[in-house]
């Protein structure tokens, strides 16, 4: 059996800042536990030494027999001592609020940090593994609760325990046959909570997966928001969400029915405990059994009520501290995460354009026999232009994001400017190769903002420039605004083949070695696609450009093009060599000219 880890290992180094707040907030909050625990004591004094002018009272050894024998005086300068421990009590309480408040936030500022640090240097399988919906609710709402229990616990575990100390000794040295009474409660009230605990932990975790679900209905609906209209789903999306919330409502009565059960008992035992004392100690009293004064007994009932409610903090945190460990546990598996892509130790930049597959093969679930490519073998010279041709699904989208390493081969190698991609730092290799996604994204921000986000020193000219070799200067001038018109996040307000011209501009922005375009014009027409074909052609001269597309007229006059065909190269050749002789690129040219021709035909013959 495998050694069991420390829940805490990955908290190191995420307090490193909040050191002395988190110190400071239990001692603040234990010298104001210290004063409420004196206050009940200076109560009994004024009742008992300045009201009832008992011959003995608690504090007697404290005060000048003169004051004493003033009455009025003695009232006043204990009620003013009273004030003043009440005001310094506050100012504790305050300043632990602040601190504790100052170190929570820290700690889970870092933490947030840490997993944010940790979740970039996943690779496209880890982030795979855990869905880009799990990640976010880890950073944010787990993190999240685990600020409040660390701020819970701070505050309360050294100031609980030490009230309910303090109470009970004060209790027995004011009379401990009545301590008796509450503190043979303790253990009842003790194990009953416990009870509680343990039970409602069970149902709480399942408050937790519910919840889980319910954020990723409410996420699926809002994302696929335009699809469900579309579809005309609205009924179908409310019923799975009524369905979905009505789960977490039932899981939720369920546990909760069980907490609020520790609130009533609590209360119960104390105002048992209180009429037993009060008729015990009050008998005492009038029947004049022991040396009981009236302040005395005053101040046992206060302390009692002390004593019950730093038990009720005790459980209160255990509830909280169950919650916390279920959000820890989803922490702890982000951070243990290995990282499947590890940085390489060459510190050098890409040198050329080359690139090398060597019997490449590839598997999205690390399974050889399921792989999505399979002995690839492509040599691509620096400066060349090529083509990627394929049905969809065959992976061309696979093969080229092997290059920049957004994943690694599980057999053979690829070269990029002579050397082995592993070999590289990632940030080197990346910077070398620049790469527009088939599904990319923009951001919310200005639209020179998006463009800069490649090259954050870029000057107005190479925007320019960029912007007209992608054919995107001719939208963007027609704009009011320009390059200042703001973007609503991921580029609401631009229509598909906008937001794609704007990605291929960034791409160009880097200056790259090589420049992959994955099936990126497909949302824009036939005569801009051609014209974005003619401007590439002489953006970034020397650069290796490799461009997948759907439509042949794409890439026809790229030097040669690759067909790939259920993850394997077909062929390799120019467009006259494969149209001799790969049946498989003839058959993808004749279906695309019939679809023309007959596209053509329906023209005429309206
Ligand atoms: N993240 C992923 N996890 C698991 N399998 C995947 C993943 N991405 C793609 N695949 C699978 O790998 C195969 C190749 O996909 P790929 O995206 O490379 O195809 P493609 O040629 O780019 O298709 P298209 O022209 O539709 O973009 C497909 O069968 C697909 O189902
Ligand atoms: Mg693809």
């Amino acid at each position: 059996m495998g050694k069991k880890k420390p829940i805490l290992r990955n908290m190191g180094g995420c307090l490193k800042d909040c050191v002395p707040a988190t110190i400071l907030s239990p001692v603040t909050i234990s010298l104001e536990a210290l004063l409420e625990v004196f206050i009940p004591l200076l109560m009994a004094t004024i009742v008992d030494g300045g009201l009832y002018r008992a011959e003995e009272f608690k504090l007697k050894p404290f005060f000048s027999a003169a004051l004493i024998a003033d009455r009025n005086r003695f009232v006043i300068t204990v009620g003013c001592i009273m004030i003043l421990a009440a005001l310094f009590s506050f100012a504790f309480g305050c300043l632990s609020a602040r601190f504790s408040a100052v170190a929570s936030m820290g700690f889970a500022a870092n933490l947030r940090a840490k997993l944010l640090k940790k979740i970039q240097s996943f690779s496209f399988a880890n982030t795979d593994r855990f869905t880009p919906a799990s990640l976010v609710m880890r950073c944010t709402s787990d993190v999240n609760s685990m600020q409040s229990s660390f701020q819970e616990l701070i505050r309360n575990m050294v100031r609980a325990p030490m009230m309910m100390i303090f109470a009970i000794i004060m209790s027995f040295s004011i009379d401990s046959q009545l301590a008796w009474i509450f503190v043979v409660c303790l253990p009842v009230l003790f194990v009953t909570i416990a009870l509680i605990v343990s039970t409602g932990r069970r149902r709480f975790k399942l408050v937790l997966g519910r919840y889980d679900d319910l954020n990723a209905r409410v996420r699926e609906g809002l994302i696929a928001q335009r699809e469900v209209k579309a579809f005309v789903r609205e009924d179908f999306e409310k019923e799975r969400f009524t369905k979905t919330n009505h789960q977490l409502r039932i899981a939720q009565v369920n546990s909760e029915k069980i907490f609020m059960l520790s609130g009533p008992i609590q209360m119960l035992t104390m105002w048992l405990c209180t009429v037993v004392i009060l008729y015990v100690g009050g008998s005492n009293i009038i029947f004049g059994r022991s040396s009981l004064q009236a302040g005395e007994l005053i101040s046992i009932v206060t302390y009692t009520g002390q004593v019950i409610n730093a038990l009720s903090m005790v459980s209160f945190m255990v509830l909280n501290l169950a919650r916390t460990a279920e959000s820890l546990k989803r922490i702890n598996e982000v951070l243990d995460e290995e990282t499947d892509i590890r940085d390489g130790e060459g510190d050098f930049p890409v040198a050329d354009g080359s690139v090398r597959f060597e019997n490449v093969s590839f598997s999205y679930t690390g399974d050889p026999n399921n792989l999505a490519l399979e002995h690839i073998d492509l040599d691509i010279a620096s400066g060349e232009t090529v083509g990627v041709i394929g049905g969809t699904g065959e992976g061309k989208s696979t093969l080229v994001s092997l290059i920049p390493r957004f994943y690694d081969p599980i057999a053979g190698r690829v070269l990029v400017g002579g050397r082995d991609v592993k070999d590289y730092r990632l940030h080197a290799l990346r910077q070398g190769v620049s790469m527009v996604l088939q599904n990319g994204s923009l951001f919310s921000g200005t639209i020179a903002e998006n463009l800069r986000w490649s090259d954050e020193n870029a000057a107005d000219g190479e925007l320019r420039a960029a912007c007209a070799a992608a054919c995107a200067d001719e939208f963007i001038d027609k704009m009011p605004q320009g390059y200042d018109t703001v973007l609503g996040q991921g580029g609401v307000n631009l229509s598909g083949g906008q937001k794609q011209r704007l990605r291929i501009a960034r791409a160009l922005l880097k200056k790259p070695k090589i420049l992959i375009l994955d099936d990126c014009t497909s949302a824009v027409d036939n005569a801009t696609d051609i014209r974005i074909r003619a401007a590439l052609r002489h953006a970034l001269p020397g650069a290796t450009k490799i461009i997948i597309a759907q439509r042949i007229a794409s890439v026809m006059d790229a030097d040669r093009i690759v067909v790939l065909s259920h993850g394997c190269v077909a062929d390799v050749g120019s467009h006259d060599e494969l149209m001799e002789r790969c049946s498989i690129y003839r058959d993808i040219y004749d279906s695309q000219q019939k679809g023309r021709e007959e596209k053509a035909g329906e023209a005429y013959a309206r």
